[in-house]
Parts: C-alpha cells; structure tokens; sequence
C-alpha cells in the first residue's frame, strides 16, 4: 500500500518540481514503485520539462470526468509512473477538485504516490494535501521563504495532514540548521545543496539524479529518498555508469 506525500511550498519557485522529478527518480532506483502525479493544476509543467509525449490523457481529463484513473496513468523512461496535467488553458475549466480523492484508489499498485503541487497555499494546494498521509514542505534557505514555510506547515496542520519534515532546497553551508529547526518546529528531513547541473539536467529533459548521479543536489536527494524508504546504503545495487544510465534514458538499453 503507497504512502502519499504531497510536495509543498508556502512560496513559488523554491524547488517542488525539482524535488518531486528527482524524489522519484531516486526512490524508484531504491526498487520502489513510484507513482508522481502533477498536481500543479494552474501550471503543470513535469511532462514539458521530462519531455514526455506518450499520453493522449491528463488529470485534467479525469477531473472532468473525460477520463478513468487507469487511462491517464504514463510509463516515463525512468523508473517511475507519471500522471501528467493539460496545459491547455480551457481545461481549467469546469475541472472537479474533489475528484483528486479517488488518487488513492492507486495505493495497492506503489510503494509511494508523490503529489506535486501548485504554487502558494490556495483550494488547488488544500486539495492535494487531503488526500495525502503527510506533506514533505519545501523552502529555500532564506528569510522570506523560511516565513512562507511556517505557513505552509501550518496549512498542513489545520487541515489534518502532518508534516513528514522540511527540506531545505538550494542549501549553502552558511545557516545554522539547528536554528531554523527551532524556527519552523520541524525536523529536517534533508538539504540540497546549490548545484549548477541542475539547470542543465532540466534543458535536456533528464532527472538530474540519471543525468550526473554524483552531481551534489543528486548525491543530496538519494540521501533524502534512503531517508524516507529506510534504506541503508549497502543494501543498494551496484549503481550503473553514467554512460548506461544515458543509454537507458535514451531507450537504447
Ligand atoms: N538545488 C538547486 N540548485 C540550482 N537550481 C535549482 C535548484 N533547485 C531548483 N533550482 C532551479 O529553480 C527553478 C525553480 O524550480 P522548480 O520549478 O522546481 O520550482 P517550483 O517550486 O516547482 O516552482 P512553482 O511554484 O512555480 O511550481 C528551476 O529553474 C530550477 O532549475
Ligand atoms: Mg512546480
């Protein structure tokens, strides 16, 4: 049965989308199923960026009723399920949130269902959030994003939904963590750190965890998915090279 967690942030831009691709990445190379859904319902963007075009069906779709769960359910080349939304402005509307619930139904098929959500904490974001067990809150090491976080944490908790923990995206090694721990009342599930590779791991449409595995933000995130799927190092398999995983990504392998 999948654990549900939806990926959210107080302010836009911080990383969610980011995160949410490679979280998956990670975890299904930890030899979990994964399920990610693009819930960012205003502007969905995981199919654009991933370059995935094998789908003629969205949430979208499903939200209005054009779709059953299991048509709109995409195979990516890495490792995990994808269910992409419509980026065609006239799909917004008319769209039933409530029917996010039904999501769960996915449960007995994964091990997680990682829920990417929307920017700021509007109905869009409350949504997700209900039907997840617990939110991961993402934030950026700065002041006005730590704040944001505080209220994202809190949105969480009135609706019901506990906070797994807080990660701090686009880390660099000059903040105290004990500190914002104590400001936030969270623990931290992970830092990521400022990584250069993870601009050119977007343009070519590759996790940046298949893409350069050794890249620091990469190194980061599997530390946060072995973290979250209690996983110790030794028990993973030999990580292939960089040039097999490329092969594999390119469907050569
Ligand atoms: N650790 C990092 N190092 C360098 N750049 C990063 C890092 N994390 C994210 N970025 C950059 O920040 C930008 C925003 O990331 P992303 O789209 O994941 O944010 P988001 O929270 O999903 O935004 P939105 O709220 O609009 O959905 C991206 O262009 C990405 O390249
Ligand atoms: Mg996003």
């Amino acid at each position: 049965m999948a654990e549900v967690y939806s990926i959210i942030s107080g302010k836009g831009g911080v990383g969610k989308t980011f995160f949410s691709i490679n979280l998956a990445t990670s975890l299904s190379e930890l030899k979990r199923k994964v399920l990610l859904v693009d819930a960012n319902i205003t502007s969905p963007n995981i199919s654009i960026i991933l370059k995935i075009k094998n789908f003629e069906k969205t949430l979208h779709d499903f939200l209005k009723f054009k779709a059953n769960i299991d048509e709109i359910i995409v195979k990516t080349p890495f490792g995990f399920d994808l269910i992409p939304g419509s980026i065609k402005i006239e799909d917004l509307i008319d769209i039933n949130l409530d029917r996010l619930d039904l999501i769960s139904k996915l449960r007995k098929n994964y091990d997680y269902i990682i829920l990417d959500s929307s920017a700021g904490l509007g109905r869009e974001t409350y949504s997700t959030i209900k039907i997840s067990d617990e939110t991961i809150v993402i934030t950026n090491p700065e002041k006005p994003s730590l704040m944001d976080a505080i209220r994202a944490i809190r949105t969480s908790e009135i609706l019901g939904i506990p906070v797994k923990g807080v990660v701090i995206n686009r880390y660099k090694e000059d903040i105290n963590l004990s500190k914002v721990e104590i400001i936030l009342g969270k623990s931290i599930l992970g830092t990521i750190r400022e990584d250069e590779n993870v601009r050119e791991s977007f343009n070519l449409g590759i996790p940046l965890i298949s893409y350069l595995p050794e890249s620091p933000a990469s190194v980061d995130i599997l530390n946060i998915a072995r973290k979250i799927a209690k996983v110790e190092e030794v028990e993973e398999e030999k990580r292939p090279g960089i040039l097999e995983r490329i092969l594999k990504v390119l469907g050569w392998r």
